[in-house]
């Protein structure tokens, strides 16, 4: 067990019931911010919020801040209210964290903000290749994202070194994209989306909490981080190393107006095209644990 307090919010999330654990293992004290409150266990300490505003007492003592909370961006409808509460959640809680560390004496500051972001960043590219330097594309999700790391990189004049994760697609056992996509294909309905030509950035959920840690730990590290895995695929590849994990057939094409006409604005998140590579991640020596689609597919649906 090391030294430090980490402060995380989105602690009961997909990553961030994953990340916990190795957190608590790493550090002497993991804070873990949730709207509703939650148990306190061997150097875990919960703390209650608004999901905005964590308080000025969360981040007393605290060495590194992961924030990770927000409102799922595929957890309903996409109504007025629930875009607003996409930007919101993300916008204002991080603007809010970062006032709560600017009014911390400047030796009592966190050293490192870890804050999500997300391969929307992009926007839909088509054949682009995608590194961190890449210009932002165009869209809700990318205003979402752009205005998000905006809002992060404003800690870094008080000191705070800061990375914002561009976390692709997030493929895990317990739930997320993974969950929704097997959907189809349990009942011999799975097919590729739109023409299958798109690149789907993904990354494994193991391979995410280890990039975490490693951007917590890694000096080195600053500013837009993509966070996938180094193997590129396209929606049609997914859709066929799907079928062979999952021995169920590939054959019916979901249509690009039918995704649209169901998901609105958050339907380019999975029609839209984004070849994402991890360039800072690899150069920096991080080492993938499923770094193939197959594999991080055969470990999540096992
Ligand atoms: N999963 C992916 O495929 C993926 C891809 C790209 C980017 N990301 C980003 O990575 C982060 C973590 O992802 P995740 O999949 O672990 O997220 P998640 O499972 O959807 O959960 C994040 C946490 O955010 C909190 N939350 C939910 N709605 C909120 C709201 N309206 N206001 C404030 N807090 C709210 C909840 O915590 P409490 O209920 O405990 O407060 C929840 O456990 C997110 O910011 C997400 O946008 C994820």
């Amino acid at each position: 067990m090391g030294e430090g307090v980490v402060l995380i919010s989105g602690a009961t999330g997909l990553v961030g019931r994953r990340l916990v654990p190795r957190l608590a293992e790493r550090y002497a004290l993991v804070r873990t911010l949730s709207r509703s409150g939650g148990v306190v266990r061997d150097r875990i300490e919960p703390a209650s919020w608004d999901g905005v505003d964590p308080g000025a007492a969360a981040l007393g003592g605290v060495d590194a801040v992961v924030h990770l909370a927000g409102e799922p961006v595929f957890g309903g409808l996409p109504t007025q209210a629930r875009l607003a509460r996409i930007r919101e959640s993300r916008i204002a809680s991080t603007r809010r964290i970062v006032e709560r560390m600017a009014a911390l004496d400047p030796a009592a500051r966190p050293k490192t903000f870890v804050c999500a972001s997300a391969v929307g960043y992009y926007g839909d590219r088509g054949e682009e290749r995608l590194d961190e330097q890449s210009a932002p594309g165009e869209g809700f999700l990318a205003e979402v994202c752009r205005e998000w790391e905006r809002e992060a990189r404003g800690a870094e004049s008080l000191g705070v070194r800061v990375v914002s994760l561009r976390i692709g697609v997030v493929l895990a056992r317990e739930g997320g994209a993974l969950a929704l996509m097997r959907i189809p294909f349990s009942l011999g309905l799975g097919g590729r989306l739109g023409d299958g030509r798109q690149f789907f950035p993904w990354i494994h959920v193991e391979d995410l909490v280890a990039a975490t840690l490693f951007a917590i730990e890694n000096a080195a590290l600053s500013g837009a981080v993509n966070a996938v895995a180094p193997q590129a695929v396209r929606n049609l590849e997914l859709t066929e190393t799907l079928a062979r994990v999952l021995r169920r057939p590939a054959k019916l094409p979901a249509p690009a107006f039918a995704l649209r006409a169901a998901l609105g604005r958050v339907a380019g998140e999975l029609l839209g095209s984004r070849q994402v590579v991890p360039a800072k991640l690899v150069e920096a020596g991080f080492d993938f644990v499923h770094p193939t689609l197959e594999g991080a597919l055969r470990e999540a649906c096992a």
